[in-house]
């Protein structure tokens, strides 16, 4: 670890000032649901960053009564459906075929309930299909056609998703491949040494979580995704597995990430970092302690840099029932959007575990 445990130290302080701000007047003595139902509730939304909009939508909802869920669900919409944001929704960077494949899960804490699909074609907005196979069938997770067919079913409407911006992107990372791609050569898996991993077409696995405290101190979330671009077709990345790419409890808080999914199906973080919560740790030091095991887990050699670090990105965000909220990445760089109750949300920088040096 490196000096960014200073700043560290500083936020967490920070933090939790404001968590004592947020709670109120929890009385000595009461039971805790009393405690709780005392307190001031202080809403708050916290995204990726690209979700400045998101969270800003979500937090108007919110301010109208409406459900951390609908809210927040309401605010990834507008980035599903924007043709300019590649990472997502409408306009996602498709998979090796040339085809947009989109993740999505939701949580709510209230009803402990989720719903996912994984691998679903030709709908932009996922996440309203994950909220409709929570709430209309007996199922957490549809994948592929049946996601597809149960989507129709329920009337959502089938349009091609391949924007011609996305479609020229596409068609340049076909034209340049040489022999990198996610296909390995037989192997012994013990070995930690194969080779190079891709390293020359930036990949993005850009997606969008958003999480939210409502008025009534209810917690939910949601995290949606066109994936890892150029994927195999059928990759299905950590966005829709519950527990992996996002978590809610509502009597704690919750998690969700962006970045490489494969890296955080492998940990599961969004649930460990909800239980860290639990027993007491901050929103960021809880992201922190993920972006660390997933350091810790990483032994593939094509996987680290000259120094054993990972050589990718994870980003988490998390809040917790008090309205306390933080995010971390395995490397400096990233920012989150979040807002407070303010009419327009801000960007503030994830807290790290390596800093990224200048080149
Ligand atoms: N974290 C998004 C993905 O890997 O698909």
């Amino acid at each position: 670890m490196d000096s960014s445990m200073k700043r560290r130290d500083f936020l967490k302080s920070a933090t939790l000032a404001g968590a004592a701000a947020f709670v109120g007047n929890s009385v000595p003595g009461l039971s805790e649901v009393q405690a709780r139902a005392n307190s001031v509730v202080r809403p708050v939304v916290i995204a990726s960053a690209n979700g400045l909009k998101a969270t800003a939508r979500a937090m108007e909802l919110i301010q109208q009564g409406v459900d951390a869920l609908d809210a927040v669900i309401a605010g990834v919409n507008i980035v599903e459906d924007d043709p300019k944001d590649n990472s997502v929704g409408f306009g996602g960077l498709p998979n090796e075929d040339g085809v947009v494949e989109l993740d999505s899960s939701v949580m709510h804490g209230p009803s402990g309930r989720g719903g996912a699909v994984a691998s679903l074609r030709n709908i932009k907005n996922p996440s309203k299909v994950a909220k409709v196979v929570m709430e209309r069938s007996d199922h957490v997770l549809l994948v592929g056609e049946g996601a597809l067919r149960f989507a129709v079913s329920h009337g959502f409407k089938e349009e091609n998703l391949l924007t011609e911006e996305s479609r020229e992107i596409w068609l340049k990372w076909k034209e340049t491949l040489s022999n990198q791609d996610d296909r390995l050569p037989p192997h012994d898996i013990n070995s930690i040494d194969i080779g190079e991993g891709p390293k020359k077409y930036e990949r993005i696995t850009g997606t969008i979580n958003c999480d939210g405290v409502d008025l009534k101190g209810n917690i939910s979330g949601v995290t949606t995704t066109s994936g890892l671009a150029f994927k195999i077709p059928g990759r299905v990345g950590d966005s829709p597995i519950l527990g992996a790419g996002l978590y809610v409890d509502n009597e704690v808080g919750a998690a969700g990430s962006t970045g490489r999914g494969e890296a955080n199906l492998l940990a599961c973080s969004s649930v460990m970092i909800v239980e860290y919560m639990r027993q007491g740790k901050t929103p960021e030091e809880s992201c922190l302690l993920a972006c660390t095991r997933i350091a810790q887990q990483t032994k593939e050699r094509r996987l680290l840099d000259d120094k054993g670090r990972p050589n990718f990105n994870v980003n988490f965000y998390a809040i917790n029932k008090s309205g306390v909220y933080g995010s971390a990445a395995i490397w400096s760089g990233p920012k989150f959007a979040v807002n407070t109750g303010e009419k327009e949300s801000r960007l503030e920088n994830c807290t790290y575990l390596y800093k990224r040096e200048k080149k």
